[in-house]
């Protein structure tokens, strides 16, 4: 989403004022890093249920969320996870994984600073050789050069036969992306989100 410089110092006003709620960490994130955060408005409810529906949550011990924000998703995904999984998240901005360890006090989460580029690496600092699923809200076509394809190619590396990458994006460009590396992509869209995003459910057979 592009921002005129009149809503720029709008929110960098709103972000300075400080609330210390999730819209302040995520809109203080925003102005911070427009580039990594990508959106200024968080996940609608209804985009959340469908990128989760197809998610096979009995056979789901590692769970990986790519880039959680404020934990839009977090606690949506920690209310459907089995008591003896683990969710990690991955988040580049270490403001908003501070929040997150403040914010959820449930021992299945890992909440780690750090790149999705490295996401092998990070598992494997928690004992995982493999993830079940990979959730994903990265801005991937504003990433810096040659982030994305690194991540398409780690994620495809790091999730098991059978699992999948569930994408949310405002542009269809990822997929671009993470075609190479998935054998089958299912293809969605929510309107009800702002902006409406594409969905995708890349899966390893
Ligand atoms: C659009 S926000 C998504 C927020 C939240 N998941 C939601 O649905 O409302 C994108 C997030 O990705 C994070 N991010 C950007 N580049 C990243 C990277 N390479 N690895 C992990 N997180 C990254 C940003 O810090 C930001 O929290």
């Amino acid at each position: 989403m592009t921002l005129s410089g009149e809503q720029v110092q709008r929110a960098r006003a709103f972000a300075r004022r400080g609330s210390g709620g999730p819209l302040w960490y995520f809109l203080r994130g925003f102005v911070k890093h427009p580039v990594m955060v990508g959106s200024i408005i968080p996940s609608s409810k209804v985009l959340i249920d469908k990128m989760l529906a197809p998610v096979d949550w009995a056979n789901c011990k590692l769970f990986v969320e790519y880039g959680p924000g404020v934990g839009t998703f977090t606690q949506h995904i920690l209310d459907r996870l089995a008591p003896d999984a683990i969710l990690l998240t991955i988040d580049t901005n270490a403001d908003f994984t501070q929040y997150l360890n403040g914010k959820f006090r449930d021992s299945r989460l890992r909440a780690v600073t750090g790149s999705a580029a490295d996401v092998r690496e990070i598992m494997g600092n928690f004992g995982f050789d493999h993830a079940d699923y990979i959730l994903s809200g990265l801005p991937f076509s504003t990433l810096p050069a040659g982030i994305g394809p690194k991540i398409a190619e780690e994620t495809a590396a790091a999730i098991r036969p059978g699992g999948a990458f569930l994408v949310y994006q405002f542009s269809p460009k990822v997929r671009e992306f993470i075609a190479p590396h998935f054998e089958r992509i299912d293809k969605g869209f929510e309107w009800i989100n702002i902006p409406p995003a594409t969905l995708f459910w890349a899966w390893k057979d």
